[in-house]
């Protein structure tokens, strides 16, 4: 007699940046790779795969989550930002975004859209950070190359046109 594998898949819906996705998507699937991989969506990055970096950074329902962290059915029902939804429009930066390359706090760019998403969630909540509340913020995203100071005065610096 055979036994029938449960099935491992599961419907799910999720907005994304505003847009409606409904996807069947294996119940392991993280929720980095069903971004990345499924909805093609690869501003965010993958850094280690193991909540250390912070390269995956997204908000899940206005809070920034580390999407290497979850699994896609976690997002069912939920509302996802990614790098790519911070952007008024293509071709345009946000003015957080602005204020990063304003203030040189990038160099090889492969920590920034987490930086961003970390930064933007702090900033939706608290619009004028202190220094320490920056640094608190992005405390779970690693830079290897910045050394942090020019990331903290792009996420203060909003404040002074908040
Ligand atoms: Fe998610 Fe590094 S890839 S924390
Ligand atoms: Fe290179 Fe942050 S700019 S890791």
């Amino acid at each position: 007699m055979s036994v029938e594998e449960p099935s491992r898949s599961r419907t799910i819906t999720v907005e994304v940046n505003g847009d409606r996705y409904e996807r069947d998507v294996d119940a392991r699937r993280l929720l980095v790779h069903f971004i990345r991989d499924e909805l093609e969506l690869t501003g965010t990055h993958v850094g280690c795969d193991t909540g250390n970096c912070g390269a995956c950074t997204v908000h899940l329902d206005g809070q920034a989550v580390k999407s290497c962290m979850l699994l896609a059915v976690q997002a069912d029902g939920a509302k996802v930002r990614t790098v790519e939804g911070l952007a008024p429009a293509d071709g345009e930066l946000s003015p957080l975004q602005q204020s990063f390359s304003t203030h040189h706090a990038l160099q090889c760019g492969y920590c920034t859209p987490g930086m961003l998403m970390s930064a933007s969630a702090l900033l939706e909540q608290n619009p004028r950070p202190t220094e320490q509340e920056a640094r608190t913020a992005i405390q779970g995203n690693i830079c290897r190359c910045t050394g942090y100071v020019n990331i903290v005065e792009a996420i203060t610096s909003m404040g002074e046109t908040a």
